[in-house]
């Protein structure tokens, strides 16, 4: 709720029914989180946030007009309540059934991201859409044809309108609306966020947890975002032949480099790793510490004392998944102003 305020105009604002009860001329958003994380990446510039900016493409995200038969929406492989990742499945599938080769990243915090894919193929959010709308596996549309769609609907082509002030849809106007919902997708109202807000205390092993991972885990997946969005190498390889980074750089020293994922709410967004092959937490963490293979492009930060892995005692993991616990967010799976 505290992420939202409306400047302009002349409602006052008590949370979100109030927001969006806020009809009318068109209602400035204002991005709004803690002053523990940095600035975001993007800020609409000109894109302007509106209400009912939000709003539309917010429905275009939960409408399966997108696809080419109408029966996949963006919500179908992004959640709510699995923080926007796919509801546990390891490889999504798309129109006709198809499935594509890696798992379905979380939508969290996408504003901070500084390049969008598995691979970071992607480099600007505003254009983020375009891959899954005209994928093959995916929603496989086109967008002359998503944007006759959209003309022949009487709904969005006054919403269009009322939003953007031109007569005719453009595909950059789809491009904007969904933009402005992803970006205000922010999680910031986990117990770790609470903990950090001193409104609340981590118990004895969520802290022992917290301190390890400090330890261990901060290089890569530094708070408060829990990633560097770096691209590295964690000797997965990968079980889809997929050589991540490398297929955007073909820079040999890329091969099997994936983007660092957050690990906010990441007990909900299981299976892991981008090609979705470990199924829980607790096989991470012994991926992490026993199953890592000395391997020529394995990132340096993942060799202690010479040797590949970061070695936990069972004790320590258990620790640990505490600590990761605290990353979930329930207000934001569960806030109404994202859902349908
Ligand atoms: C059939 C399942 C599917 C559908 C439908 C789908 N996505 Fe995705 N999405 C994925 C997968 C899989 C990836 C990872 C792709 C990759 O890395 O190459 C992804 C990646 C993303 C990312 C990047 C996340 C990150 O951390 O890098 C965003 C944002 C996103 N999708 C938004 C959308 C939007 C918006 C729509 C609707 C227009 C949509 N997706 C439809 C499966 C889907
Ligand atoms: C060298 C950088 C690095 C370090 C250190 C590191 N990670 Fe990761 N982590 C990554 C990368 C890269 C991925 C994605 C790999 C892939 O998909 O193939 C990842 C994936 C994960 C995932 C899966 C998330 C998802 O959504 O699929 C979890 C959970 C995770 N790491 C937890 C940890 C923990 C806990 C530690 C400390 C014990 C740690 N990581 C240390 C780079 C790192």
């Amino acid at each position: 709720m505290k992420t939202y305020g409306i400047i302009g105009k002349t409602c006052l604002f008590f949370g979100l029914t109030v927001l969006l009860s806020c009809q009318g001329d068109r209602d400035t958003l204002q991005m709004r989180y803690p002053g523990y994380f940095p600035e975001p990446e993007y800020t609409f510039g000109n894109n302007v946030l509106t209400s009912e900016g939000f709003d539309l493409g917010k429905k275009l995200f939960y409408d399966p007009i997108l696809s080419k038969d109408s029966t996949v929406s963006c919500a179908s492989c992004h959640a709510q309540e699995h923080a926007f990742a796919d509801h546990g499945t390891a490889l999504s599938v798309g129109v006709g059934g198809k499935m594509g080769s890696r798992n379905s990243p979380a939508i969290v915090n996408a504003a901070w991201q500084t390049s969008f894919m598995w691979d970071g193929g992607i480099n600007h959010i505003e254009i983020m859409s375009f891959a899954p709308l005209t994928n093959e596996v995916e929603m496989a549309e086109d967008m002359n044809h998503i944007i006759q769609k959209l003309s022949r609907n009487d709904l969005y082509r006054s919403s269009f309108q009322a939003v953007f002030g031109k007569p005719k849809i453009e595909s950059q106007q789809v491009f904007y609306a969904l933009t402005q919902y992803m970006a205000m997708l922010i999680s910031d109202d986990s117990k770790y966020d609470r903990v950090k807000q001193g409104k609340s205390a981590y118990n004895e092993e969520e802290s022992a947890g917290y301190s390890l991972f400090i330890q261990k885990c901060a290089t890569c997946h530094p708070e408060p975002l829990f990633t560097d969005y770096s691209f590295r190498n964690t000797g997965i390889g990968s079980k889809s032949n997929d050589t991540g980074r490398y297929k955007i750089t073909l820079d040999d020293r890329d091969v099997y480099k994936f983007k660092v994922p957050s690990l906010r709410n990441v007990a909900l967004t299981y299976p892991y790793m981008h090609d979705g092959s470990i199924r829980n937490l607790r096989s991470v963490l012994d991926y992490y510490s026993e199953g890592i293979r000395e391997s020529d492009l394995l990132d340096p930060s993942l060799y202690k004392n010479g040797r590949p892995g970061i070695f936990l005692t069972e004790d320590e993991k258990d620790k640990l998944l505490s600590f990761l616990n605290t990353l979930t967010d329930f207000t934001f799976t569960t806030n109404p102003l994202f859902a349908e």
